[in-house]
Parts: structure tokens; sequence; C-alpha cells
């Protein structure tokens, strides 16, 4: 039935006839998208120091990240790629503006300009470490963090990194 579904981890709207398999701008898996009457926004009442600090850690991870897949869209020379970097580039940016509304601030600007490598393959590649970077960092917070929403958080993040690793991995072999 056409429907609204919210996406806990983003908090955005998809209008739809079911809840898609991924939020369509964060990624989230589908247990994250709820319908309006069921949906609650992921966010503890307090953040410690320690999770404040992973938090601001990977806002900046998301924005490199960000910034690295829209110089890798204006590279990239094929425009089948240059539309999966440019989605690349817009779910990081989601990324970057869902962790800063866990805190309540504004989120970066992501910077326009930054080199990046022209040769597809090489983009893949620097993408599967950028992801790989991702993985590692948010499992680490996941674990250190003592607020279960911020733990619920990370986690959801290290599902759609994963997903995206599986997206490079396949373009590099
Ligand atoms: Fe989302
Ligand atoms: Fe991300």
């Amino acid at each position: 039935m056409f429907n609204a579904y919210r996406c806990k981890i983003c908090g955005e709207t998809y209008l739809g006839a079911k809840e898609p398999e991924n939020c369509p701008f964060c990624g989230a898996h589908k247990h994250y998208m709820k319908t309006l009457a069921h949906y609650n926004r992921i966010k503890p009442k307090k953040i410690s120091e320690k999770s404040g600090e992973n938090i601001l850690a990977a806002i900046e991870l998301e924005v490199d990240n960000a910034k690295f897949y829209a110089c890798a869209k204006r590279k990239s020379t094929d425009e089948n790629e240059t539309s999966v970097f440019k989605r690349l580039s817009k779910v990081e940016t989601e990324h970057a503006e869902a962790l800063a509304k866990l805190m309540d601030i504004n989120p970066r600007k992501i910077p326009v300009y930054d080199e990046c490598n022209s040769d597809p393959k090489k983009l893949y590649e620097e993408a599967h470490k950028r992801e790989d970077r991702a993985i590692k960092h948010y499992s680490k917070f996941a674990q250190e963090a003592k607020e279960p929403e911020i733990k619920k958080f990370f986690q959801a993040l290290v599902e759609i990194e994963s997903d995206h690793l599986a997206l490079s991995k396949k373009k590099t072999r």
C-alpha cells in the first residue's frame, strides 16, 4: 500500500508502495524504515564524552569520504560510474548530517574540491580502503558506546558501509 516510510537512522521519508530494502537516502537496512505511526528516531537523551568524541570523529570521516566520492564523480568518464559515485557522495553526506543531528550540531559543509585519481579501477580501490576504514572505526565506536542508541546507530552504519565495501569489491576484482 502506498505509504510514507521514515528512516530511524537519517530521519528522511520515503514515499512508496512498500518499505524499500535499503533507505534510499542513507542506505540503512529495511528494518529501520517505519510507517509514521511506528517511527521514533534513534537518539539518546544524553551523550557521554567518549561517544561525543567518536561522533565528531565519524562526522570528519563521512565528510572526507563524501568529498572523495564527489571528486570521483567529477573525474569519472563513464556516465554510469558517475551516477554511482554521485549517489555514494550523497549517502555519505547524509551520514554526516545524521551524525550531526545526534548531537544537535550543524553538519560540516562538504568541501567542493579534492584531488583524486581518474582511473576507474584506482577510484574503486581507494573507495574500498575508505569503506574499510569506516567499518573499522564504527565497529570500535559501537563497542565503546555505553548508550544503546549510539551503539545501534554505529552498528547500522557498519551494515551500510559493508554494503558499500561489497560494491567496491565487485569493481576491483
Ligand atoms: Fe535513512
Ligand atoms: Fe558513511
